[in-house]
């Protein structure tokens, strides 16, 4: 199995991602982290925490991690995902307790005690304990396999004319992150405005038939009637399961390898993930963004996950 770390903050799509990696047999989830950014730490962890007891998952430890950006003030999305974080489903009461541990500890001492090049990070949220771990501990660069994230884009944006919001919420984590020189994949919101959860999508989940299926589909509702008044969706986008579904297959999206680095400075432009597709590509990138989904086998992987947790 792949080990995975899943940084998150569970937000409608962070707790789908949850589901994708704890349902799918060839993810082996080493760790839940949270990080403030769609909601307050607290909330958002709570919301982990719930979610975690709603499929099942005690085996799994969950760490809260940093309360704020690196610099920035914190600017949640309640227009998205709602005061509480995950407005729009009834939350079972957490019985699965958090770790004593901070998240960014959590992280080191995951990659530091499992032999080299075996755990993928993916964070779904902003990259504020990712950058802090980086900085804590260097060597987790060379000991994690690669870093897979949900933010930034090359056409699309969502937080400003050309940030995508994980990127703009910690412009200077999302600095450190793309540059310390791991490979990292950007799976942007090109990708991840391909993931709509279409009504036939909807009724394939709740054919299902499970109390997860159902909340889901509650979650998939909300999330519709949010991104229909906010953004004139149709169907909403379902970011954050995007990166953890091409951990589990790559095959689910292309990639292109290209440089990506954040703007820190624009006056028009801060956060922005700056994308240079110009030829030839430099020998030592690092870097790829997700271009291309193939929406049957991305959906089947989640639909899939949502049955085997039962
Ligand atoms: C990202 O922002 C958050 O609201 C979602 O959870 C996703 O991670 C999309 O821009
Ligand atoms: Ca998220």
């Amino acid at each position: 199995a792949k080990k995975m770390i899943l940084d998150c903050d569970p937000g409608h799509d962070d707790a789908i991602a949850m589901m994708l990696a704890y349902g799918n047999p060839e993810i082996d989830l080493m760790a839940v982290t949270t990080v403030a950014a769609n909601q307050t730490l607290t909330k958002v962890t709570r919301n982990a925490l719930a979610v975690a007891t709603m499929i099942g998952m005690h085996d799994v430890p969950i760490a809260a991690g940093c309360s704020r950006p690196l610099i920035e003030e914190i600017k949640v999305a309640a227009d998205i995902h709602g005061e509480s974080g995950l407005d729009g489903v009834v939350l079972p009461k957490p019985t699965v307790e958090l770790e004593k541990i901070h998240a960014v500890d959590l992280i080191i001492d995951l990659i530091m005690n499992h032999p080299a090049k075996t755990i993928t990070l993916v964070p779904t949220g902003a990259l504020t304990n990712i950058a802090m771990a980086v900085r804590k501990e260097p060597k987790i660069v060379e000991r994690v396999k690669e870093v897979v994230l949900m933010g930034g884009g090359y056409h699309e944006a969502n937080a400003s004319a050309v940030a995508e919001f994980n990127i703009k919420f910690d412009p200077e984590a999302a600095k450190i992150v793309f540059n310390a020189g791991w490979d990292v994949t950007m799976v942007g919101l090109d990708l991840t405005h391909q993931a709509l959860a279409t009504p036939d999508i909807v009724a394939a989940i709740e054919g299902i038939h499970t109390e997860t299926a159902k909340f889901v589909v509650d979650l998939l509702t909300f999330f519709r009637d949010m991104y229909k008044k906010g953004q004139n969706f149709d169907a909403p986008p379902v970011h954050d399961p995007c990166a953890v579904a091409y951990v589990i297959d790559p095959t689910v999206m292309t990639t292109k390898k290209v440089p990506v680095d954040i703007e820190l400075n624009g006056t028009l432009t801060r956060g922005m993930t700056v994308v240079d597709f110009r030829y030839p590509i430099p020998e030592n990138c690092h870097t790829s963004v997700a271009v291309k989904l193939n929406h049957d086998k991305f959906w089947r992987l989640v639909e899939d996950a949502i049955q085997a947790l039962g």
